[in-house]
């Protein structure tokens, strides 16, 4: 059942190039345009969409925080995410020319159920992206976008979140087709990197062993700090969910801009800190600050571990440990620069002696409150 891998986790995350195409089959046609008709959302409901609302838990928020990037800046529609079970007790403004989008793979959170319902009682149309055919979220909802991802066994989620995002950013490119957005060269160039990202996926896997190697050397420490920017900071807010899932540890993620608000204080001689650095090319703005974040935090003793694109050489002389992911276009480096945080989580728990399928204290679906 594993087909060969010690664990599910291992499993689902070598899916992940299949599953990520899987999620594109049949969405992008010849010319570069969406096919989303199965959607079945009437087209003037679209184009009178004047916010979206993303609602979701756990890693399918993640996919939600980095969707907002895409959909923004896309569509120049306003978005906000949030978790489900915060904005199912509040009392949101939404009303027909609201579009909320319910993410999430098992179909039945409790907490997303319920803020789908809460949505629609307000007269908002609701968009499930789910990865399992007929569960109760998507049987609820106006319309479904299926991720196709294939059954993710493991607690702990992979291979549904690559495909959320895919999902994600096929919404936001159609959303901007069917409003007439201007099907610019930006634009092409997504729909052409989208195309190949199961190859750039399967590079990233096939260069994990020093990851691996690294990840059994911290199997000792007690904490290991994530920063991030832009669509990396929940990049790095998802490795420290995986670590803290799998591994037992303490960790956690940062907007790297908050530095020096506080998280700069808990740095110190020896702690591993993963910092996912943004592309030099695009937003190179952000890309100088994040390496000067760098700076500041090896200078107080951390240990860096850096994320950074093919070709970025700035990077070199602050990376104590330097992990390589292709050249993408900003909004899609989630896609390649989650891959070497789920292997280091997963090899992690491996080297702590944990259960790596099944965490203590998780279920794979969280059906209760
Ligand atoms: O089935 P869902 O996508 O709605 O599940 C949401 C969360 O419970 C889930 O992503 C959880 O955070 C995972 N264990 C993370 O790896």
């Amino acid at each position: 059942e594993k087909g060969g891998y010690d664990y599910f986790m291992l499993k689902e995350i070598a899916e992940q190039p299949k599953a990520v195409a899987d999620t594109l089959l049949g969405r992008i046609g010849a010319e570069g345009q969406l096919t989303l008709d199965e959607l079945r959302i009437p087209a003037q409901v679209l184009r009178m969409v004047d916010k979206v609302v993303i609602v979701a838990c756990g890693t399918a928020f993640h996919a939600g925080l980095i969707a907002k990037y895409a959909i923004e800046h896309w569509t120049r529609i306003p978005c906000e995410v949030e978790l489900a079970s915060e904005f199912r007790y509040r009392d949101p403004i939404l009303d027909a020319r609201s579009l909320v989008i319910a993410i999430s793979q098992s179909g039945e959170t409790m907490d997303t159920l319920m803020a789908l319902r809460h949505a629609r009682e307000q007269g908002a149309t609701v968009l499930a992206i789910c990865n399992t055919n007929g569960s109760t979220i998507p049987r609820e909802s106006d319309a479904v976008l299926y991720t196709h991802a294939g059954p993710e066994v493991a607690v702990a989620s992979t291979k549904a979140f690559l495909t959320q995002l895919v999902a994600c950013y096929l919404v936001a490119l159609y959303l901007g087709q069917v409003r007439g957005t201007k099907w610019g060269d930006e634009i092409a160039a997504v729909v052409r990197e989208l195309g190949r990202i199961g190859e750039e996926v399967e590079r990233v896997l096939e260069t994990m062993e020093p990851v691996r190697e690294l990840a059994r050397s911290l199997a000792g420490q007690d904490t290991v700090l994530f920063l991030g920017r832009h669509v990396g900071y929940p990049v790095a807010l998802e490795g420290a969910l995986k670590l803290k899932e799998l591994a037992y540890m303490h960790a956690e993620g940062f907007a790297a801009g908050e530095l020096k608000h506080g998280p700069i204080a808990l740095i110190e001689d020896g702690v591993p800190v993963v910092v996912v650095v943004p592309s030099p090319r695009g937003r190179s703005v952000l890309h100088d600050k994040i390496v000067s974040n760098i700076q500041e935090i090896r200078a107080r003793g951390a240990r860096t571990i850096v994320i950074a694109e093919e070709g970025d050489e700035a990077v070199v002389p602050y990376a104590d440990h330097l992990v390589r992911v292709p050249a993408t276009p900003t909004l899609l480096q989630p896609l390649v620069a989650t891959v070497p945080l789920q292997v280091f989580a997963c090899e992690l728990a491996t080297a702590r002696g944990n259960e790596v399928d099944q965490p203590r204290n998780l279920a794979k679906s969280v059906t209760v409150e």
